[in-house]
């Protein structure tokens, strides 16, 4: 599997302190069956991105690891105000492996109308958006039209492992199993940030979603379109990562009867 999502980088946000919890988590991830990991700190108000520091603890990594499990590096990225306009002059500077692939971070507090000119204007530079874990965003659950929008536009989802199992609390599983429903995600990743708190957690939610979506599904959302991100690639199969033969009325108008 591909974890595209990741806070595995050690002294650099709320994620791991030391160089060995990063190490605990990597080897949680291995064990999994996890071969490929996209370290993404923050880059936010509280914690300021630096991609020379991000090098420089990625290599500490990797030393340590010994290649059991190919690092990238890209970022959780805040969508401020600030955060756009330096993505505007450094279009690589947060991308997932300097690729098109962005993961874009919605505020916990609202999303506003303006988000969405916004994320089209990124598409139209070239930068396909992966709108971070809409599932535990409580505007979004609320009013999924949103999500749908920018998905029209060339926007991508991403969900999360925890969320399947119930860790973000019952309105974000049953969120994320509407989206999946309605063919509306296109990644799965973990998010990881500690063993104990946030723990990655991406085999178990491959069999869930194996268990409830088939295997062709849990494999297309935690190995095949992230692997394609990782490397910069369309992502494969773009007939089955549309709206899972539902159109986005209908999906919508399911949700709207389900409540
Ligand atoms: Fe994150």
């Amino acid at each position: 599997m591909f974890d595209i999502h990741y806070h595995l980088l050690f002294g650099l946000d709320d994620g791991p302190k030391t160089i060995e919890d990063s190490l605990k988590l990597a080897e949680a991830s291995i064990a999994e069956g996890v071969t490929h990991i996209v370290c993404t700190p923050h880059a936010n108000e509280r914690f300021p991105f630096q991609p020379e520091r991000n090098r420089e603890k990625l290599a500490l990594l990797n030393e340590q690891l010994g290649g059991r499990v190919t690092l990238g590096l890209g970022c959780d990225f805040h969508l401020s105000h600030e955060n756009i306009e330096e993505l505007k002059s450094n279009r690589t500077k947060y991308t997932i492996n300097g690729t098109k692939y962005l993961l874009a971070e919605l505020s916990d507090f609202g999303v506003p109308h303006s988000l969405s000119k916004t994320l089209d204007h990124l598409t139209r530079m070239g930068i396909v958006p992966i709108i971070t874990h809409p599932e535990r965003n409580p505007t979004l659950v609320a009013d999924p039209s949103r999500i749908a929008e920018w998905i029209g536009f060339g926007c991508l989802i991403q969900i999360t492992a925890g969320s399947l199992l119930g860790r973000f609390g019952k309105r974000a599983e049953s969120m994320s199993h509407h989206l999946l429903r309605h063919g509306w995600v296109h990644f799965v990743a973990s998010d990881a940030h500690s063993i104990d708190g946030r723990p990655p957690s991406m085999a178990p939610a491959h069999d869930v979603l194996k268990r409830r979506y088939g295997r062709e599904t849990a494999d297309r959302l935690s190995l095949h379109n992230p692997r394609a991100a990782f490397l910069g690639e369309a992502l494969p199969d773009a007939a089955s990562n549309s709206h899972g033969g539902k159109s986005r009325k209908a999906g919508l108008l399911d949700w709207v009867l389900r409540r």
